[in-house]
């Protein structure tokens, strides 16, 4: 990589991230692990003949109650769409204003095999972000990672730094 020359005005920044890596989902509180055997539960019912790839989401609200979504694929592969996302427009699209959005989590796994590290893409974080800053409330997240271990994400922020954002688009004439 090429160095700055030293005359240019430049600040180099630094940026932290904070998560908690789990040995395995053993150590979730109870609601914790019921939202990520909800997102385990979930890709029973994806529909992914193109990729073999099953993804569950699972989103936990305010009431307590959960909504599971799944990756939906179509033959006209851009066509389909991830679990992350189903499961957030299905609760958005509701009549009245759905419960807020405690946490989250999301499971994969080959059509037929044990579960893999499934991490959002970066077209669901946006999304993800999106609705986290809606409610103006945090969103805690789960996700399996290598190894059996478990990561927790205290926001969906932390998740997508420099994104883009409602207040980066021009103002609507
Ligand atoms: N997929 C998701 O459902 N969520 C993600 O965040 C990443 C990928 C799905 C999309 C596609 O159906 C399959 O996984 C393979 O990419």
């Amino acid at each position: 990589m090429a160095a700055l020359t030293p005359d240019v005005p430049a600040t180099l920044r630094h940026l932290s991230l904070r998560y908690h890596e789990f040995d395995s989902p053993d150590h979730l509180s109870p609601t914790e692990r019921q939202v990520w055997e909800a997102a385990r539960t979930a890709t029973a019912h994806s529909y992914a003949p193109y990729s073999g790839f099953h993804v569950g989401a699972a989103l936990l609200l305010e009431d307590g109650s959960l909504v599971q979504g799944t990756n939906q694929e179509n033959a006209a592969y851009p066509s389909g769409l991830c679990a992350e996302r189903t499961a957030l427009f299905g609760l958005g699209g509701r009549p009245s204003p759905p419960p807020r959005i405690v946490g989250m989590s999301v499971a994969g796994r080959p059509a037929a095999g044990d579960f893999t590290p499934a991490l959002p893409c970066g077209a669901c974080r946006q999304v993800m972000l999106e609705y986290e800053m809606r409610q103006g409330q945090p969103i805690w997240l789960l996700l399996p990672s290598v190894g059996g271990t478990v990561l927790r994400f205290e926001r969906l922020a932390d998740l997508l730094p420099f994104h883009f954002s409602p207040g980066d688009l021009p103002p609507r004439l």
